[in-house]
């Protein structure tokens, strides 16, 4: 059993209950990497500063660079009787070294540290999340690349509307993982301030280097008030903000790939390595990766709710209420790291066929507007046009036949001004090239698009955050 370390000013153990129910050392023991590397650069600066004898504070840093490496080859047991990773790292530290551990917590208080270490691992989160959108990012625009041919039906309310290109809809996609990436920046930069110093609320009295700890941890800047650097977990909140939005695409994203590859649409079959069978009946092929991605979005807005309600009431400063923060966060960050390498492999195995959405596209009158934009290149005014339009599929749904089915007679008799040239002027392809503005899914304007997010990419790599 660890001694409690700040156990002087009490008659009586802490009750088994108590000890169980405040104990955070299960989940905080991922932090422990964070704890050390804040403990050895506040006890270099300690040393540097003459507030501990320099001998002292290079025998603290000796015997937790032991304590890591010990924990890095695996020979390290966690004693879950500590209260969580600080004590324990502190407890063992003193244990190891003897009296010169004792002097690791001059100017500082948990509350500063906790914060300092879920900044530290925000920040390795935030790049490891971008790094995996990344990669998603890569197989989208390689995907787009090979399909900027591949016609397919675009929808709105999920009726057939227009027709666009698969390389289009996925680019839709990418626009939205790059925004991501962005949040998890912004999430990064707003993690990136050091707050040792703030002490336990009220900064400290010792003459301590806060720049100098910046330095050695590699933070941008240093908390400019020590009350909000123990009460902030507004980095957090961006973090589970930016993940919950994050899932939100990739949600959207699963949905549509289960219902292309439904027999419905039959638009796209998954690899056999991300799908899987029914127990009873034996023909299934169930898109279960994409499911459980859309099911886990639930559990990481869940976390979000969860932090953005413990907060909501907190008076300053620290507050108990603060520790259940790591398992909301560390719920949310794993569930990405899983679900986007996951959903990265799903997607670059999917076979999409070209055919099936062509002749998907051919249905459900995705030319009608391009119909009516053909006589408005006539002259006829467009709500004159869209009318004719619409009298023309009226006739097309009552019959069964597509607008490209009908004869020029007949087209004629809904307006004169239509000529031979309209079945060229309504053909899919003509659809989609025509639509070659900024932004529009002709393969020339799809090309740019992946053109420009391909240069975004390799800046981003190179380390600039946009
Ligand atoms: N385990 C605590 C947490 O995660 C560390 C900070 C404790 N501070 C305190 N004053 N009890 O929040």
């Amino acid at each position: 059993m660890m001694p409690k370390l700040w156990a002087g000013r009490f008659e009586k153990p802490t009750d088994a209950l108590m000890d169980d129910f405040q104990s955070s050392i299960p989940f905080d023991q991922r932090l422990i990497e964070c704890d050390i590397a804040g403990s050895i650069a506040h006890a270099t600066m300690l040393g540097e500063q003459n507030i501990i004898p320099a001998a002292d504070a290079a025998a603290i840093v000796d015997g937790l660079k032991g304590i890591l490496a010990d924990y890095r080859a695996g020979a390290l047991e966690i004693d879950k009787s500590a209260e969580d990773v600080h004590m324990f790292v502190e407890a063992l530290l003193t244990q190891r070294i003897g009296e010169a551990g004792k002097r690791l917590h001059t100017g500082r208080s948990r509350n500063d540290q906790v914060a300092l270490d879920v900044r530290m691992y925000a920040r390795e989160a935030c790049t490891h999340v971008a790094a995996l959108l990344t990669d998603l990012l890569d197989v989208l625009l390689s995907l787009a690349g090979q399909h900027l041919d591949t016609i397919m039906p675009g929808y709105t309310h999920l009726q057939k509307a227009q027709p666009v290109t698969l390389a289009f809809h996925l680019m839709a996609y990418a626009q939205m993982f790059m925004r991501d990436v962005n949040r998890f920046d912004h999430a990064y930069a707003e993690a990136d301030v050091m707050p040792l110093g703030s002490g336990a609320l009220a900064g400290t009295t010792y003459p301590l280097n806060r720049e100098r700890v910046c330095e050695l941890l590699g933070f941008s800047d240093v908390t400019d008030n020590a009350l909000d650097g123990v009460s902030d977990r507004d980095f957090l909140l961006s973090f589970l903000s930016a993940a919950s939005i994050c899932m939100m695409h990739l949600s959207r994203f699963c949905e549509e790939l289960v219902l292309w590859s439904s027999n419905e649409f039959g638009t796209a079959v998954m690899d056999d390595g991300f799908a899987t069978g029914s127990s009873i009946m034996p023909q299934k092929k169930n898109p279960d990766a994409c499911e459980l991605v859309r099911g886990k979005t639930g559990r990481v807005y869940g976390d979000l709710t969860a932090l953005l309600t413990v907060m909501k009431g907190l008076p300053l400063a620290y507050n108990k209420d603060m520790q259940e923060d790591k398992e909301a966060f560390f719920d949310a960050y794993d569930t990405l790291a899983k679900c986007l390498p996951t959903f990265t492999a799903m997607l670059r195995t999917t076979v999409f066929r070209r055919e099936a959405m062509y002749a998907s596209a051919g249905l459900g009158f995705t030319n009608a507007t391009d119909l009516a934009d053909y006589l408005v290149g006539k002259g006829v005014p467009f709500r004159d046009a869209h009318h004719v339009s619409g009298v023309l599929v009226g006739k097309c749904v009552k019959e069964g036949r597509a607008l490209t089915d009908l004869t020029l007679n007949e087209l004629r008799q809904a307006h004169s001004a239509f000529d031979t040239d309209v079945y060229e002027a309504i053909s899919l392809e003509a659809c989609v090239n025509r639509r070659s503005l900024r932004g529009g899914p002709a393969p020339v304007s799809v090309r740019q698009s992946i053109d420009r997010a391909q240069s975004w990419l390799k800046r981003r790599r190179a380390g600039e955050r946009i």
